[in-house]
């Protein structure tokens, strides 16, 4: 997968038919190891503004203004563009309040409401992708960028698109559901998304509507579900989850009453996941009437901390019915600190449980992982030595536009208890 990046936080230029808006932004991989190549052709690129005092999700308000487009080529050889886009005339520059996003033109919304920029899940998963064959070679995950009083927040805005659905178990409320994830602009590995976490979020939220699918990877086992997540970066995996909670288990005809997910990573992590915690909270599903309740949080969590067994208050608080991670195993040197924060928190489940009476104690672990180098198997010796069970439960192509394709797999790591 590629993705858009600024490479400086975009600028409004005054002129005389109206503000400019100019965003210099490159095309790479998520390790940034290489720019976007498509061979002989091109990418189309369409650059679109629109007016942000109006919802996103409501076209008649949006089309008041009106969007400004224009289009842009990516070709091979590229490694930055330089866009820019007139905005409406009359306005003044520190008056300007609109999102602008760049999306290629192949990727359009599939839904009126969808908003621009939007990354359809649909459109990551290689067998959910129709007649556009041009999408079977790769995804570029679009971007979009917010300016408030003429300045440019600097911050990308990532948005995963997770449909229409049924979230009530009656089936009263159809409801589109968009996510949004902060990433930082410039270089940083806790503050931006990887193609791990994207690509499982959008399975997982592709098949929570299957019951027995779902089954497979979610083991979601009783009504106050709760799920922690390692090394979460922006939380793209984690938001995801509790997204979704509440409608698989409405399709098990289950009220998620005080689910959980629980947010992890290093301190410098900890401000872009409070933010898309925040832009989150109106796709989770809260109703007092009949109890249901998803709540998202963040602490600090460092594995070399995690295991010895420090543990933060809310970590340390609870017998965590999952472990979840994407994207985390790459780094050889700091597997043996993550297997043994696996190990510490299977043993505080253990006393935890211990002290209710219960019987032999199980952890489940989902693991996202999108290998890069042979190096990181080292990760299965060492959970074998810990006792770990493992096996694939999902493998998912991933093309790659201009370069060789690559897979994400997804494991269940299982420990104690029966194994299945
Ligand atoms: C490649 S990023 C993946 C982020 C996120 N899971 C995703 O899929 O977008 C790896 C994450 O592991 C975290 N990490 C690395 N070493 C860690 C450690 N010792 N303790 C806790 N988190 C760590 C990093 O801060 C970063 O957020």
């Amino acid at each position: 997968m590629h993705y858009i990046r600024l490479l400086r936080p975009a600028k409004i230029q005054s002129s005389a038919g109206g503000p400019v808006a100019s965003l210099l932004f490159t095309i790479t991989t998520d390790l940034g190891d290489s720019f976007l190549c498509p061979g002989d052709g091109s990418i189309d690129l369409v650059v679109a503004a629109e007016d942000s005092s109006a919802d996103p999700a409501d076209p008649a308000a949006v089309q008041l203004r009106g969007r400004q487009t224009c289009r842009y080529k990516w070709k091979t050889g590229m490694r930055v563009l330089d866009a820019k886009v007139r905005l409406w005339p009359g306005l003044k520059k520190e008056t300007v309040n609109c999102r602008i996003a760049i999306y290629p033109a192949q990727q359009r919304p599939r839904e009126t409401t969808t908003p621009l920029g939007a990354l359809h899940v649909g459109d990551v998963l290689p067998w959910r992708i129709g007649a556009d064959e041009t999408l079977k070679t790769g995804v570029v995950m679009p971007a979009t960028f917010e300016f408030v009083n003429g300045v440019c927040a600097p911050v990308s805005v990532r948005t995963l698109g997770l449909g229409t659905s049924r979230f009530n178990g009656d089936g009263a409320t159809e409801k589109e559901s968009n996510l949004q994830f902060e990433e930082d602009i410039g270089e940083s590995i806790a503050r931006h998304i990887w193609d791990a976490g994207v690509v499982t979020s959008a399975y997982l939220a592709d098949t929570c509507s299957s019951p027995e699918s779902i089954r497979k990877v979610l083991p979601i086992v009783n009504e106050s579900f709760n799920v922690l997540e390692l090394g979460s970066g922006v939380g793209i995996l984690g938001i995801t989850i509790a997204a979704i909670i509440a409608k698989i288990a409405a399709i098990r005809g289950q009220t998620p009453k005080n689910a959980r997910v629980l947010l992890t990573d290093l301190e410098e992590a900890e401000e872009r996941a409070r933010s898309n915690i925040a832009r989150a909270e109106s796709a989770l599903t809260c109703n007092p009437t009949d109890g249901t309740n998803v709540a998202i949080k963040y602490e600090n969590l460092d594995w070399d901390e995690g295991r010895e067994g420090r543990f933060g208050s809310l970590v340390a608080a609870t017998p965590w019915d999952l472990v979840v991670l994407s994207d985390c195993t790459y780094n050889v040197d700091s597997l043996p600190a993550l297997v043994g924060t696996l190990n510490a928190l299977h043993a505080a489940k253990e006393r935890h449980l211990d002290a209710v009476g219960g019987g032999p104690v199980k952890s489940s672990v989902l693991l996202a992982t999108k290998p890069r180098h042979s190096s990181e198997e080292a990760l299965f010796g060492l959970l074998e030595d810990q006792s770990w069970a493992y096996r694939v439960v999902k493998e998912i192509p991933l093309p790659k536009i201009g370069e060789e394709d690559e897979v994400v797999q997804i494991y269940l790591l299982e420990k104690g208890g029966h194994i299945i």
